[in-house]
């Protein structure tokens, strides 16, 4: 906020020192002084002296309270201007949310860490699943810029060239270790590590300049990982067992007409799997998401009577995409009812696409437009998510409507960081009829797994971490 305010400052005293200047230097001078009362043949100096007048006989007028007054509506007028028109942006750090911090003094990281090391993990599924995953945002990655990223196990550099096309490879050089993601720079279309200079080509990793060296050894390479751009995201192929990418995620219509309105990030203490299953899990959704949004995001008290009055109602389905199978669409019917009374008027109908294992994309259809929300999910460690959301919105969407959405979307979501930042995975859950969607989705889930994908089990064998 104080970087916005100094922007705007400094932007208005250039703007007054240009005006005066393209004043004085254009014809016409002397007419256009002599309706401000000036003379003939004014110059700068004599505007200057008639500015400082002015500002003297205003200055002398005013009072304290005036002077409040003025410092209030500006600061209202910069509040409004960022609630109406600016996109949303927040960040939930470890720690930051979905865990109970008992008294003010104990550091939240602390407890957060505290119950990461306590919780049964479970008996859980691979740590990280084949598919395309989210390294980050496309508007984050500008040209020359370079961008050191932890995932799926990995230490990574993410650059983008000078032809625009952004590259993900292997953070650590093969020549003596240095991290391309720390001080590399971008030289064309290649990075050049930070210690020696020797400079790797982005596409496949070649190494094509060693400084100080006559000639350029052939096995000398990085890896470079398969790597597009969609839905406002550089996404990388992860697969255990080295294939090239054996799908790619399909458009959204229209996507690229879209207005972005927000951003928002979460950290979750989980498998990556609890989190799309919750998708199919339609029974939660009545009570974990029924108390409103207002009532909070923390479970002991989110269900509280104050709140009773208005209250969500969900209808949802899930399934498998029949023309595509690493496709899984939930189709929700959200509903908002008035003392048990449902205003039919209000309700939104949701669709959320599963791309893979990591990626869904939820469209609102409104009268005013569509809008639609980008979610992520990446593991940064075996059991640490990161979970990210993006919104745009297209048509007479207004802004502050994006942004209401993705932060009720970020409300909800903290309830079910709660939930998972403290649950075990149930290999074999005891479910009932009701909850057969889920069944079906661990069914589909698994054929992001294959043969060598890394186990938890067998990292902490080999202490790993
Ligand atoms: S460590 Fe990278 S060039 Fe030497
Ligand atoms: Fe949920």
């Amino acid at each position: 906020m104080l970087k916005n305010w100094f922007v705007s400052l400094i932007l208005i005293i250039v703007s007054a020192i240009l005006i005066v200047a393209v004043t004085a230097a254009s014809p016409g001078l002397s007419e256009r002084l002599k309706m401000f009362g000036l003379p003939l043949g004014s110059n700068l100096a004599d505007v200057g002296h008639l500015l400082e007048q002015h500002i003297l006989e205003f200055v002398k007028l005013q009072t304290p309270i005036s002077v409040l007054c003025y410092s209030l509506s500006t600061y209202v007028l910069y509040k409004l201007y960022y609630i109406l028109f600016a996109p949303l942006y927040f960040v939930r750090k470890h720690g930051d949310v979905g865990y109970i911090i008992e008294n003010k003094s104990i550091n939240k990281k602390d407890v957060a860490n505290d119950i990461k090391r306590r919780r049964k993990a479970g008996e859980v599924p691979p740590v990280y699943p084949n598919g395309w995953f989210r390294v980050i945002e496309s508007r984050f990655l500008k040209v020359f810029e370079v961008k050191y990223v932890s995932m799926l196990g990995e230490e990574l550099a993410v650059y983008r060239g000078e032809d625009g096309k952004a590259h993900v490879v292997n953070a650590y050089c093969p020549h003596l270790g240095a991290n391309l993601g720390v001080g590399g720079q971008v030289k064309g279309n290649c990075i050049e590590c930070p210690f020696h200079g020797w400079k790797f080509r982005g596409e496949d990793g070649k190494c094509v300049d060693i400084p100080y060296a006559s000639k350029v050894p052939e096995f000398a390479k990085i890896k470079s990982w398969p790597s597009i751009e969609i839905y406002g995201l550089v996404l990388m192929w992860y697969h255990a067992e080295n294939s090239e990418p054996l799908w790619y995620p399909p458009e959204i219509p229209n996507f690229d007409k879209m207005r972005y309105q927000g951003y928002t990030e979460h950290q979750v203490n989980a498998h990556i799997q609890e989190v799309p299953e919750n998708g199919a899990d339609i029974n939660h959704l009545t009570h974990l998401h029924t108390p409103f949004i207002l009532s909070g995001t923390d479970l002991r008290y989110s269900a509280n009577s104050f709140w009773d009055w208005i209250t969500h109602g969900w209808d949802g389905n899930w399934k498998q995409d029949e023309n595509d199978k690493h496709i899984g669409e939930l189709t929700l019917l959200h509903k908002l009812s008035l003392f048990g009374i449902e205003i039919k008027k209000l309700n939104l109908n949701v669709t959320a696409t599963q791309v893979g294992p990591s990626i869904v994309h939820l469209t609102f259809k409104t009268f005013l437009g569509t809008a639609c929300m980008v979610h992520s999910i990446t593991p940064v460690e075996p059991l640490v998510q990161k979970i990210t959301h993006s919104i745009y919105v297209d048509g007479f969407i207004p802004t502050i409507v994006g942004k209401f959405l993705l932060w009720a979307e970020a409300v909800q979501i903290e309830r079910d960081v709660m939930i998972w930042n403290h649950k075990t995975y149930v290999d074999k859950p005891l479910l009932v009829k009701e909850d057969h969607l889920i069944a079906k989705h661990r069914r589909w889930y698994s054929q992001f797994y294959s043969e060598n994908s890394p186990r938890l089990k067998l990292q902490k064998d080999t202490l790993d971490f």
